[in-house]
């Protein structure tokens, strides 16, 4: 008695969930729905709270990206388990400790990041290199270049300043010291929908640079949480 009890109640759970499957089928089923469902909870996200984006920590140190977006580069780090991490844009050093906890965990690699401005709270860490100046600067690029040992494995961040002139120079630099399998991450290629005062920002940098480096491709499967700031901004190297 009590087994065809338990059967009828797994029949009855089974078919609520095929209906829940066809409901959602039926609403999100459209591509273009489901990106719309997107775009408004990005901009939700966005500005909620004085901007929810501003207000994200790691270990007491502002980080500017989301958190669905971080556990990814957890993901990204442990496949790629790299020498050296490469990040445009440290900003107060939140992104470049969180890189360095999780190179500690890996027990191997670096972080060399780059940034116009070098502030008094940046994080102490054995495993980070503050780099100061622009990220397209020649003399830095040679530094940075001359900072990677042969045989590293090399994964690069662009962070920095958002317009497309300059993530596209930064994306024809950088691109180079990818290594294969390791990736070249955009960061906030959805800003021209948050903010129209900027024309062409980093996602049409990606757009301008991806047809002339067909070793590079968008590795979407790393929106799979679906909210992500950097929408066919995971490029991973295939070549
Ligand atoms: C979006 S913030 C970086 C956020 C940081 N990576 C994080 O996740 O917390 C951008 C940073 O890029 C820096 N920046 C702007 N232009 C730059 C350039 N040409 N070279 C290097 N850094 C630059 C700014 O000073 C700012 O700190």
């Amino acid at each position: 008695m009590k087994k065809l009890i338990q059967k009828i109640r797994d029949k009855i759970r089974k078919k609520r969930h095929l209906r829940l499957r066809q409901e959602y089928e039926a609403h999100y089923g459209d591509a273009r729905v489901a990106e719309e469902i997107l775009r408004e909870f990005r901009r939700l996200y966005f500005y909620t709270h004085e901007t929810t984006w501003r207000n994200t920590w790691w270990l007491g140190h502002r980080v500017l990206k989301c958190p669905l977006d971080l556990w990814i580069y957890q993901e990204i780090l442990f496949a790629v388990q790299p020498d050296v991490i490469i990040e445009t844009g440290t900003y107060e050093g939140g992104s470049a400790l969180f890189f360095a906890h999780l190179l500690d965990l890996l027990g191997k690699g670096r972080v060399l990041t780059i940034d116009i401005v070098q502030k008094d709270l940046f994080p102490q860490h054995p495993r980070i290199d503050y780099l100061h100046g622009s990220s397209v600067d020649p003399e830095m690029v040679a530094r940075v270049r001359a900072a990677v040992r042969p045989g590293d494995a090399v994964l690069v961040v662009l962070d920095s300043n958002h317009e497309r002139d300059h993530v596209l120079a930064e994306l024809n630099i950088y691109s180079e010291l990818v290594t294969p399998g390791s990736y070249l991450i955009v960061e906030d290629t959805v800003l021209t929908e948050m903010a129209p005062h900027l024309e062409a920002g980093p996602k049409e940098a990606v757009e301008a640079f991806l047809p002339g480096h067909p070793h590079f491709k968008v590795d979407d499967s790393r929106e799979k949480y679906l909210l992500s700031f950097n929408t066919r901004g995971y490029l991973q190297r295939v070549g």
